[in-house]
């Protein structure tokens, strides 16, 4: 099946920016140990990563014409913003998990508001890159045994 990873605004810089917060691995160490993963479990992994709503908004939508079968997303700052992006994966319907590499709720109040929870399947935060291992092994999961 097609996997769908994408990383919100300022996730280019992981590995160099505050890496107390968000650790040291870079997307590209993250990026490939998920293409490793997925490929070994024989499914076809794509990841899109941008500083511009529109762009990830463009992908979601490009995803659904694709026949995404699940979304992985780390929404980053638009996370506490984006009623776009929350449209945008309500619109195409395709199951995501939302992920953080930090723990937003351990952090500042204005980081506590999410727009996509509610709709997610599930949130997985707190464990740096492991969050985006963790969030595959659950996709994983999923597509191996599809929710009635
Ligand atoms: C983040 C948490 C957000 O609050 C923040 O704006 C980010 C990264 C995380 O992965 O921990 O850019 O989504």
């Amino acid at each position: 099946a097609k996997i769908l990873v994408l990383h919100g605004p300022n996730l280019n810089l992981l590995g160099v920016r505050e890496p107390d917060v968000y650790g040291r691995e870079t997307l590209s160490d993250i990026n490939a140990s998920l293409s490793a993963r997925a490929q070994a479990a024989g499914h076809d992994l794509s990841w899109f990563q941008s500083n511009a709503e529109h762009e990830l908004i463009a992908r979601i939508h490009q995803a659904r014409d694709e026949g995404t079968a699940i979304v992985l997303i780390n929404p980053a700052a638009f996370t506490h913003t984006s009623v776009a992006i929350r449209d945008a994966l309500a619109g195409v319907a395709i199951p995501f998990i939302e992920i953080h590499l930090s723990n937003p709720h351990a952090r500042e109040p204005f980081r506590h508001k999410s727009y996509l929870s509610d709709l997610a399947i599930g949130v997985i935060s707190g464990f740096g890159g492991d969050s985006y291992r963790l969030a595959l092994e659950a996709a994983l999961s999923r597509l191996a045994t599809p929710a009635t």
